[in-house]
């Protein structure tokens, strides 16, 4: 049984007062939630802060990292300093990454072997934009993606991924996936994990949804069979839009 994990990706939102507060803010709120893996992931800057107010019910995830150890990297954060700062997991692959910085499906690749490395679990995001969705390249494009991202890691390790399937045209837009179109989705990558790391793993392998979640349709997106989770950015930011989506089935 896979248990969900929602992710609240804060992007490049909140200073440390307001992250703090928002976190400290949360903890009564979800008394009673049980049952879900939750995660917050804050801009580096509030990573260390946010550590001592976390408690066994949330966990840290970083948004990005460099795959080198350390070194002359200018504005880089490595994977040691991320477990450092209390992180468990790590987002790789975003499209706003790959789209607006230039990251490469190499450079992903990268990220993911020096995260498992160190012991993070990576959070690896694949999605189509909608110029391939409309050339019937979706499919295509997630196992490039997938294969891209796990080709040289060890099985062992691998078997560690989280991924997130993340329509690039659901991105922030307010147009969500419809069932059908993310059931297909989860589908052909739970397919493309039994296929290159076997049944067992697959089943195993949490996948999540990202990309225009909101109260009204995450109840319908985690009712979907292949969906074991939701990487929320916009509905993250706020208590008043985050709660009922960690209570999706309530
Ligand atoms: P959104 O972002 O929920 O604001 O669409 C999701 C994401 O980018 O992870």
């Amino acid at each position: 049984m896979r248990r969900p994990l929602l992710v609240a990706n804060w992007k490049m939102h909140k200073t440390v007062p307001e992250a703090t507060g928002f976190v400290k803010a949360l903890r009564p709120l979800l008394d009673g939630v049980a049952g879900v893996d939750l995660l917050v992931a804050p801009a580096f800057t509030e990573l260390a802060s946010l550590k001592p107010v976390l408690w066994e019910g949330l966990g840290l995830a970083a948004q990005n990292l460099h795959w080198e150890p350390e070194g002359a990297f200018t504005g880089e954060v490595s994977a040691r300093m991320l477990v450092d700062a209390g992180c468990s997991h790590v987002i790789v692959g975003h499209s706003e990454r790959r789209h607006l910085f230039g990251e490469t499906d190499a450079m992903v690749r990268q990220k993911v072997a020096a995260a498992v490395d160190n012991g993070l679990t990576p959070i690896l995001c694949v999605g189509e934009t909608l110029a391939e969705r409309e050339r019937g390249e979706t499919l295509d494009v997630l196992e490039r993606q997938l294969l891209e991202a796990v080709k040289d890691l060890p099985e062992a390790q691998a078997a560690r991924l989280v991924v997130a399937y993340e329509p690039v045209w659901a991105i922030g837009t307010g147009v969500t996936a419809t069932p059908e179109q993310a059931a297909q989705a989860h589908a052909c990558i739970r397919k493309w994990v039994a296929g290159k790391m076997g049944v067992e793993i697959a089943r195993a392998t949490r996948i999540l949804y990202g990309g225009s979640v909101r109260p009204d349709n995450a109840g319908e997106l985690m009712a979907l069979e292949d969906v074991d989770g939701l990487l929320v950015g916009g509905a993250s930011l706020k208590p008043d839009t985050f709660i009922p989506i960690i209570e999706f089935d309530s």
